[in-house]
């Protein structure tokens, strides 16, 4: 008998994959022959720290490392970790074993998170556009998106006074992303502290995902847990992924108020094993051994974002956010509104791969996103000149 399997509820309220056209494109410019600029992916191309690589590869041929992990992470990474966090950001209250959690990439920790805390009649408040992890989370977790528009005019900045009072009533956790994908935005201080006092005053859960702190051009990002309060109600997740250019090693860490972080770990001991030791291991090499490579990163990331933002503003877009992150963020001329027809534009007429706005969520359409993931010999070829 021919089995029927139908997905479960919470897979189908999975949004649609909005990409699917222009992956189908891209792969016909391919099949081609055709060279594409391809903009599209937050995967740096710069090689990781040779430091890096050499502690996973020594470390991968140790039998004691081939084992499984324990679920808490090696205590030297943790360590690790607490001794970054009182350099980078003055957070000296991380204590090790009750208030750090290494895991398998930030991506991981941030969608598992809501299984812990929330329920099916919770809200949890994610921001418009974002990165699409959050409202996986939501769904996965069975809980009610809330989404907060994160606006121009407002330096893409949540307006938390205008989430109703029934949602903050309601309202599990939210999630805040500064420095921001993929509006490029940093928060400053004081919208911290507003967030902090918030989510106090209702009792919500404050989910920080700081994964791009050390790729910013002029204000340093600052860590959650630097605000007045802040452990009481937030865990902040951080990457190795960008900071290191190791997106494909799988490794990030949550840190900040205990009951949240052993919430996440006991969802995760019911998951996953741990992240492979070897990888641990490269982890401590990177954050001890390896603080001159965010320098070097920002400093090619400048020089890129410095002569893709020259073609695009000769190109005639002027309206280009670019604060932190590998990305900028693009406004679109009038009459290209629709951010899904424009990318499709780029890719057919210029051979460009740049993600739509609407891709983020509906705040993000008139927008699209260019990712600083190439050398800058390639932009050299682009051509946006109407011929
Ligand atoms: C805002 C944001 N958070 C988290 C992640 C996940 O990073 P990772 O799982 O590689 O640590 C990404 C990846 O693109 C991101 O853009």
């Amino acid at each position: 008998m021919k089995m029927k399997f139908d997905f479960s509820d919470k897979i189908k309220k999975l949004p649609p994959y909005l990409f699917a056209e222009i992956d189908r494109t891209k792969q016909k410019l391919r099949n081609k022959g055709l060279d594409l600029i391809d903009l599209s992916i937050g995967d740096p191309d710069i090689l990781a720290p040779k430091e890096v690589i050499k502690s996973l590869c020594n470390s991968a041929k140790l039998k004691e490392n081939q084992k499984y992990a324990l679920d808490q992470g090696k205590y030297e990474l943790r360590r690790e970790i607490k001794l970054w966090m009182k350099k980078r950001f003055g957070v000296d209250l991380l204590d090790e074993n009750k208030e750090i959690l290494p895991l398998i990439g930030s991506k991981e920790g941030l969608v598992h998170f809501p299984l812990a805390f929330a329920n099916p009649s919770d809200y949890i408040i994610i921001p418009d556009p974002g990165y699409p992890g959050y409202l996986g989370a939501v769904i996965l977790a069975g809980a009610k998106p809330y989404k907060l528009p994160l606006l121009e005019e407002n330096n893409f900045l949540p307006d938390l006074s205008r989430i109703p009072l029934r949602v903050r009533k309601r309202a599990k956790i939210i999630y805040l992303n500064y420095p921001n994908n993929p509006t490029t935005a940093i928060a400053p201080k004081d919208f911290l502290e507003k967030a902090v006092k918030f989510c106090s005053k209702y009792g919500i859960i404050l989910v920080y995902d700081n994964a791009y702190s050390e790729i910013y051009f002029k204000e340093k990002p600052l860590s959650i847990l630097e605000i007045k309060g802040a452990k009481e109600v937030s865990i902040e997740f951080h990457s190795f992924s960008k900071t290191f250019c190791i997106t494909g090693f799988r490794l990030g860490w949550a840190c900040g108020n205990k009951e949240l972080i052993s919430g996440l770990l006991k969802v995760k001991t019911n998951i996953d094993s741990g992240v492979f030791l070897a990888v641990q291991e490269a982890g401590v090499a990177a954050l001890r051994d390896c603080s001159y490579f965010p320098l070097q990163l920002r400093r090619i990331i400048r020089e890129r974002r410095k002569l893709l933002i020259k073609i695009l503003n000769s190109a005639g877009f002027n309206k280009i956010y670019s604060e932190a992150t590998f990305y900028l963020w693009v406004k679109l001329p009038p009459q290209f509104p629709h951010s899904l027809k424009f990318c499709k534009y780029l890719l057919e007429e210029k051979n460009i791969v740049a993600t739509p706005g609407i891709g983020f969520g509906k705040y993000g359409e008139g927008f699209v996103r260019f990712a600083l993931t190439l050398d800058k010999k390639f932009f050299e070829k682009i051509d946006l000149t109407d011929k």
